[in-house]
């Protein structure tokens, strides 16, 4: 993996921690390679400063991230309002709309956005867009129901997407989420309204959820190739 990317992702999850993270907070801990660097920057924090916080993860491998961390690991049943949910995405559109789930991890990173304060996104330059689909050329993920996946492919291609069934690595067949479930990566070219696209996608039976955040992150950091970094904070309309 390019140097400049990893020091990128990491400058990111750095600046999110250090930024937002404070003793005692409840935390989304969202998926994906970038997220690492912010979970490293946690366990850092909590050995040197002794900061404490409960983590809520989004998946089996943020689950893994924060007990191998000794983070405190909790869940949305003791812990419904988280404070701050730190997460990646595969792009970022000019009002913070995203595109998720490129780990297969988008059902439970929603529930967890949409149950915290404030959703904060780590990211490096390459997922910085104006429109989503200008740079993410593998489609929005879709967590369908196994049932209705054919049903449901041919109806994402009357609302003119090229959906593809993701398949499992060393191992044939589909990939199955953390749920159970099968992932439609469904390309829609450049996505001029995806507030729209989201809601229409959620009204056909057997879609679990659609990697389309609308209107969720409130700030991205973008690290850069020259190791600086940028970000975005969303104006509230
Ligand atoms: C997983 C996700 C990830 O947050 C997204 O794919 C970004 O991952 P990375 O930080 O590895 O680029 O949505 O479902």
């Amino acid at each position: 993996m390019d140097n400049l990317i990893e020091m990128a992702k990491k400058k990111a999850g750095i600046a999110a921690v250090d930024e937002f993270v404070k003793d005692g907070m409840i935390l989304g801990i969202g998926s994906g390679s970038t997220v690492v660097y912010a979970v490293n920057r946690l366990v850092e924090r909590m050995k040197l400063d002794g900061l404490k916080v409960v983590c809520i993860p989004t998946s089996f491998q943020s689950t893994q991230l924060i007990v191998n961390g000794g983070l405190t690991l909790g869940d949305l049943s003791r812990f419904p309002n988280i404070d701050v949910d730190i997460d990646g995405a595969d792009e970022v559109d000019e009002n913070l709309n995203l595109i998720k789930g490129g780990g297969g991890c988008l059902l439970q990173e929603k529930i967890v956005a949409s149950n915290s304060e404030k959703l904060i996104i780590v990211a490096d330059y390459r997922k910085n867009s104006k429109i989503l689909g200008e740079q993410w050329k593998k489609g929005v993920p879709i967590e369908v129901s196994p049932t209705a996946y054919i049903p449901l492919m041919k109806k994402l291609e009357k609302m003119e997407g090229s959906p593809v069934l993701r398949l499992a690595e060393m191992k044939a067949g589909p990939l199955i989420t953390d749920n159970g479930n099968f992932i439609l990566d469904v390309d829609f070219g450049e996505i001029s309204d995806p507030k729209m696209l989201n809601q229409k996608i959620k009204m056909l039976p057997g879609v679990v959820e659609t990697g389309l955040f609308i209107d969720m992150a409130e700030k991205v950091y973008f690290g850069q190739k020259d190791g600086s970094l940028i970000s975005r904070k969303r104006s509230i309309t």
